[in-house]
């Protein structure tokens, strides 16, 4: 099986990507933190951010990444593709304070994953959409106790119900459905 390079520091979404590309691709981890450039965009983001991660790899094997981000509509979007920074310096906490006092407290969680080969950069979106709520649920991260869909926060439900529905996953089940096609 062709191996698939996965840049992220975290191993959780290792395992996840192994689940969408079992029996295509086989994922390995690379622990390396990309160069990620500034832009409202998440798809610029992830797209340089693979092309980063291909060149430090330095063989050809194929890389993935993944940009998220939490998208406000009562705050016009924020914090978006700052999300990481946001919850670094405010906290989620500080968030649902924020968003407590809005009329609108729709949000959406997007996730755009990046695929580089040195010839192809592809990308590939997801997005889910909830409401914001005071912090309920021990499990998941970030922004999860916050975020309701279907009247659980992400924090609340299983690890594999979230995957099956979360914004990385359905970007995820769009490149395996590509991978699969550029193969056959
Ligand atoms: P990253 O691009 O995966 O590093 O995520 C950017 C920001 O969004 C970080 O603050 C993450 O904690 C948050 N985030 C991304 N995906 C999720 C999720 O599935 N649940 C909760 N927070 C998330």
């Amino acid at each position: 099986m062709r191996t698939l390079r996965f840049a992220t520091t975290n191993p959780g979404k290792v395992r996840e990507a192994e689940e969408y590309l079992d029996g295509v691709y086989d994922v390995e981890q690379h622990d390396y933190d990309y160069v990620e450039v500034q832009s409202s965009d998440l798809a610029e983001i992830a797209a340089r951010g693979a092309e980063d991660a291909f060149e430090a790899g330095g063989d050809d094997v194929p890389v993935i990444v993944d940009d998220a981000g939490l998208f406000v509509r009562g705050l016009d979007g924020f914090p978006g593709p700052y999300s990481s920074y946001v919850e670094d310096t405010l906290g989620v906490e500080r968030v649902w304070q924020l968003a407590e006092g809005l009329d609108d407290r729709r949000a959406a969680f997007r996730c755009v994953v990046a695929f580089a080969d040195g010839d192809t950069t592809e990308t590939f979106a997801g997005s889910v959409q909830g409401t914001l709520v005071a912090p309920r649920g021990d499990g998941g991260f970030g922004y999860d106790p916050i975020f309701e869909h279907g009247g659980e926060t992400f924090a609340e439900m299983g690890t594999d119900r979230k995957n099956a529905l979360s914004h990385r996953g359905r970007a995820l089940a769009k490149l395996a459905d590509w991978l699969a096609e550029r193969r056959s």
